[in-house]
């Protein structure tokens, strides 16, 4: 972990890798974020599970799965999958996280509100490979990944780790239930990963802050700022931390010169349309591809079975 970060802030074009965000501060923060105005991904898509949640179930009931076992990739706070539960009537429910004191706390609230609920919470950094341990039913498992995550892949990955989830001889999906964020107007994007208030700004450089502790680096978190655009011919908003100033970050063993306005880029949070996520999850070997959005088309959940 040491040697992928050093590595990543000696290139020329320095990069932090997303998941270090997630630490215990960084985990409350993302949940600050979903309640900003700014951020619609959160409140439209509870919109559309709301709407939509006995179609969905039919969905499952039409496939012909009957006891699903529910993944929860990045489950956070659980409040997706609990919002889905009485109408999905999981037998089995498994929140993934990287955050894994965050995540078995709120996995402890879900099992008050399901004491009947057989639940196989599991620590993990997914983003480079899923293995799920064997107390997981291999049957009927249904793969839910809200919260426009998956935009935070490169295409490629995404749809390599789709490939993976789809694939009999690995993830065992039946079906998957993808909540993803769509192209729309440059402004209402923007404002959603650079709010008024500065709550995303805050998240962003907490990261320098987990960094500081993992890798015993000097970060000042007051010499960077906050940037976030949307570039429309990648389809992907950019996330960076800018150098307010000319400055040094010192690391044991190593060092590095940032000028003011050189940044280190954080993350991407890819846009789909509704035809391309179409097509992402048919090349990735799902065969029956449905979806339901809202009335704006900001969003939206897609249902695809392998
Ligand atoms: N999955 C979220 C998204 O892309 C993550 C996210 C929201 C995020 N706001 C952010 C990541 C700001 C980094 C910085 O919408």
């Amino acid at each position: 972990m040491q040697q992928e970060l050093t590595a990543n802030l000696l290139k020329p074009a320095a990069s932090l890798s997303p998941k270090f965000f997630y630490d215990a501060l960084g985990s409350k923060l993302f949940e600050a974020i979903t309640l900003l105005d700014e951020y619609y991904p959160t409140r439209t898509e509870a919109a559309i599970f709301e709407a939509s949640r006995a179609d969905m179930a039919q969905a499952l009931v039409d496939a012909g799965i009957r006891s699903p076992c529910l993944i929860d990739l990045g489950a956070g706070n659980c409040a997706k999958a609990a919002s889905l539960m009485p109408a999905l009537q999981p037998r089995q429910y498994v929140p993934v996280d990287i955050s894994v004191e965050f995540m078995r706390d709120a996995a402890a609230q879900v099992q008050n509100s399901f004491p009947a609920l057989d639940i196989v919470g599991v620590g993990m950094d997914f983003s480079s490979g899923l293995q799920l341990p064997a107390e997981v039913q291999p049957h009927d498992r249904v793969f839910f990944y809200p919260g426009s995550s998956l935009g935070n892949f490169h295409p490629d990955e995404a749809r390599g780790f789709l490939q993976h989830i789809a694939d009999p001889a690995e993830g065992h999906a039946r079906g998957l239930l993808l909540g993803i964020d769509l192209v729309k107007d440059s402004a209402t994007l923007e404002a959603a990963y650079a709010d008024a208030l500065g709550v995303t700004a805050a998240f962003n450089k907490n990261l320098l802050l987990n960094v500081n502790r993992l890798l015993g680096s000097d970060f000042s978190v007051s010499q960077w700022q906050h940037v976030a655009f949307f570039d429309r011919a990648l389809s992907r908003i950019e996330m960076h931390l800018e150098a307010r100033m000319d400055l040094q970050v010192s690391w044991p063993g190593q060092q590095r010169r940032f000028r003011a306005g050189e940044r280190i880029h954080t993350e991407c949070s890819y846009k789909y349309t509704l035809d391309g996520m179409q097509a992402l999850l048919h090349q990735a070997g799902f065969s029956q591809v449905r979806h339901w959005t809202d009335p704006k088309q900001w969003f939206a959940v897609f249902w695809a079975t392998v």
